[in-house]
């Protein structure tokens, strides 16, 4: 894919309106239940890479529609096995919690960098807000990187890192799932830890991003122990950093897109037992 040589793309059909200096913008005086011509999309796409996440207002759309506007960003596929999907659009993921059943990825986090190539996005739908609370942070990683000094940042990019579903609570879920453990069993052979440089290099923007998180990475290659948790600890308190980050409140017709490239994302788990629900849906390369 070819670079942005203009990081200050003009944009022909729609408004960008910076959510902070840092991450994030809102898009306006777009329809998503319309069709969307190429140029439209490929503003998109140069929006998302520049911006790291975007958020659409008082947009009313099904779930088909979602899907469609979606695949502006790339393919759009089943991609994950642990969550539940909705009933005849296997594309999308329902992200719920209940008085029941109360849960939240209060977690910083990318998704999937567990796998080889991890998605490039995700798109997330509101469809069920708390009255308060259940707020979504992401944090972008580009500005995490570009925090760090010099010699730090040349020292990180001699690094890799490993990436393993196994250290996010998933084991025991599946166990949870199948005590004969045989489901375990079948994850562990179909996904099998991964390794990603520390530092990756944005295939859109060309800005080096630091890519590890606190969900998914396990260790750093060639370090002992000791200094991978020291190392990893200081890494993964980045995201927590205010001035990388973009909070947003949800409301009904809101849609968040992202770039999971370059960001982390947080929910808050501030709202139970109020009922929360979101549709989620990966967008690979
Ligand atoms: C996610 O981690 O993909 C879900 C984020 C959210 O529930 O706000």
């Amino acid at each position: 894919m070819s670079k942005i040589n203009d990081l200050h793309p003009t944009f022909t059909r729609f408004a960008v309106e910076p959510y902070t200096p840092t991450i994030g913008a809102v898009i306006h005086d777009l329809d998503l239940r319309q069709p969307l011509d190429a140029t439209t999309q490929a503003e998109l796409r140069q929006a998302i890479a520049v911006h790291e996440v975007l958020f659409f207002r008082d947009q009313h759309i099904t779930p088909q529609q979602q899907v469609d506007f979606t695949r502006s960003f790339g393919n759009v596929a089943e991609v994950k096995a642990f969550f539940p999907r909705l009933e005849n659009h296997p594309e999308i993921e329902i992200v719920e919690s209940t008085a029941e059943r109360p849960k939240a990825s209060s977690n910083w986090h990318a998704d999937i960098t567990w796998r080889e190539q991890p998605p490039l996005g995700t798109s997330l739908y509101a469809q069920v807000i708390p009255a308060s609370g259940g707020d979504t942070l992401w944090a972008s990683l580009t500005a995490a990187y570009a925090s760090l000094s010099p010699a730090f940042q040349a020292y990180l990019e001699t690094l890799t890192a490993v990436h393993t579903w196994e250290i996010s609570g998933w084991t025991e879920y599946l166990l949870r799932k199948d005590a004969s453990g045989d489901e375990l069993k079948a994850a562990r052979a179909k996904y099998p830890p991964v390794e990603h440089p520390v530092v990756r290099v944005h295939p859109v923007t060309g800005k080096k991003v630091l890519y590890v998180n606190s969900t998914f990475t396990s260790h750093i290659k060639g370090l002992s122990r000791v200094e991978s948790d020291a190392l990893l600890t200081q890494l993964f308190a980045l995201p927590q950093v205010p001035e990388f980050q973009a909070r947003l409140r949800w409301a009904p017709g809101t849609l968040a897109v992202w770039d999971n490239r370059s960001t982390q994302h947080y929910a808050v788990g501030d709202f139970f037992p109020q009922h929360r629900k979101l549709h989620r849906i990966t967008v690979t390369d």
